[in-house]
């Protein structure tokens, strides 16, 4: 894992939304694994100011989302779908066809995963997929656990992941229990795969994902095994590396 100090917020935005331009730019019908959270909105913004200065050209990218809230349509303000398209897609000349994100609302979700897991590797695989991490080590919606779930599939959400992203709904009680998320194998069969991580809040979980036993009790753990990771955090979250 090659770790990348940024100085802060900002920093860190720059650096990896850097990082992922360059992928655009070499690779230009690449397949970008994308995530959301409010660790990577400053690297979007640093994509849409790239595609904007006439440097970065979407026409050709196709994107696929780590995960979905279960039960929130695509125009609720709080989905993933919402998100992606308010940060990103709205602003630069990405055909939205070729944006995936799963779907809040599948009612045969089991084949709607199975689909998922398919179109990403009929389109083959991410170039470049991006993460975040959750303070209990999760990524995507993978929660900390007795095992490591290879395919997209429906989590239950742990009480301190509904107690994180709380702040982002009106009350507790509007945030889903439940949400469909890539599994492990999907994102581990991305050839580069970068993960930010900011604020102290994320300290222990990136130092367990870097120097900690690989267990699903720390999902981001298993990122030790991949040949090709990134980690562009600032100096907080690293404060305990
Ligand atoms: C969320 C998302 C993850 C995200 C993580 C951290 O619940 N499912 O994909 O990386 O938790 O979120 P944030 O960036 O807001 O700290």
């Amino acid at each position: 894992m090659r770790i990348v100090r940024a100085k802060d917020y900002e920093d860190m935005s720059r650096k990896a939304g850097d990082i992922i331009a360059a992928q655009v730019i070499t690779k230009p019908d690449c397949v970008l694994g994308l995530a959301t959270g409010s660790t990577p909105i400053g690297a979007y913004k640093r994509l849409v100011e790239g595609y904007e200065a006439g440097d970065l050209d979407f026409s050709q990218v196709k994107t696929y989302n780590l995960d979905e809230y279960r039960g929130l349509p695509g125009d609720h303000d709080q989905s993933y779908r919402y998100f992606m398209n308010t940060n990103l897609f709205d602003h630069v000349n990405i055909d939205k066809a070729n944006t995936h994100v799963p779907d809040g609302l599948a009612e045969d979700y089991e084949a709607a995963c199975a689909a998922y897991d398919e179109a990403v590797a009929a389109a083959g695989n991410q170039d470049l997929q991006l993460l975040g991490i959750g303070n209990n080590g999760h990524i995507g919606f993978n929660e900390p656990g007795d095992a490591f779930v290879r395919g997209t599939h429906c989590v239950d959400l742990t009480e301190s992941t509904i107690q994180a992203n709380s702040r982002l709904f009106d009350s507790i009680d509007d945030v889903p229990r439940q949400a469909f998320t890539m599994g492990i194998g999907t994102i581990m069969a991305a050839r580069t795969i970068l993960v930010m991580a900011n604020g102290e809040v994320k300290a222990q979980a990136v130092h367990d994902m870097i120097y900690g036993p690989i267990t699903p009790a720390c999902q981001a753990s298993i990122l030790q095994l991949h040949p090709n990771v990134v980690l562009v955090a600032d100096e907080a979250a690293l404060s305990l590396c």
